[in-house]
């Protein structure tokens, strides 16, 4: 009687423990292409030009490269919007384009993985979690 009350406890708690990492797993899998905390938002030029604004998230990135390599390097200031990026440049090797070109990480042709937010979201660094800034595709009204 006692341990079959345990044994259905038991297994009520490796439910519980199965559930949590699946959980934690999903919220791993979760945050590719959405802003997360601490992604910085660039909108000095895009939404003027029709394009959605750039999510730059800076801890996929941060943790795959050491601080020096883009802030002094690569001459990114730290501050949201503080360069004066364009996509000449980007296609020119400068900024992003240092990595995304093909080699390092994925080219410019991919638009829409780097202009993602929703339009009309003011440069910034992104503080929360809760605010949406990544918009369905097709979302921008002409
Ligand atoms: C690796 C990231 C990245 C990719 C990929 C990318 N861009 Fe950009 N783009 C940027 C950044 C950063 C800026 C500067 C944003 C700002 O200040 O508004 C920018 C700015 C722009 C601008 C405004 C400035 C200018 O050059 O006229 C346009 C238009 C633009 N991008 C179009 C595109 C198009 C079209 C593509 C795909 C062919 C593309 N971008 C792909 C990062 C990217
Ligand atoms: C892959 C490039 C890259 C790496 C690596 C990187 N940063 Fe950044 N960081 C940026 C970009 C891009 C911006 C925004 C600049 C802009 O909008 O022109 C930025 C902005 C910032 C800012 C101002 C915004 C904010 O969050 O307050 C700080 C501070 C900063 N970085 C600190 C760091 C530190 C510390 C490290 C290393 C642990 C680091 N960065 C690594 C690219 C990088
Ligand atoms: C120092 C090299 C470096 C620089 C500079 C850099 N990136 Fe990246 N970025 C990478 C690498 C590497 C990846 C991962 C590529 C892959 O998974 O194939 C990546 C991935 C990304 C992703 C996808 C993240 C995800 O969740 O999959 C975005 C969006 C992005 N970069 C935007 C930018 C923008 C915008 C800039 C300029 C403001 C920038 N990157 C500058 C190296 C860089």
């Amino acid at each position: 009687m006692k341990t079959e009350v345990l044994g259905r406890l038991r297994r009520f708690w490796i439910g519980v423990a199965m559930f949590a990492f699946a959980a934690g797993g999903l919220a791993i899998l979760a945050p590719e292409g959405n802003a997360e905390y601490a992604d910085v938002v660039i909108n000095n030029y895009s939404d003027k030009a029709g394009m959605r604004p750039v999510v730059f998230p800076h801890w996929f990135h941060r943790v795959r490269f050491r601080c020096k390599v883009c802030h002094a390097d690569l001459g990114f200031q730290f501050k949201a919007g503080g360069n004066d990026i364009n996509m000449v440049k980007i296609i020119e090797g400068q900024f992003c384009g240092a990595c995304h070109n093909g080699e390092i990480a994925w080219s410019v042709e991919n638009c829409n993985l780097c202009h993602s937010a929703v339009p009309n979201t003011p440069t910034q660094v992104h503080e929360s979690t809760l605010q949406k800034l990544v918009a369905p595709a097709g979302d921008r009204k002409k």
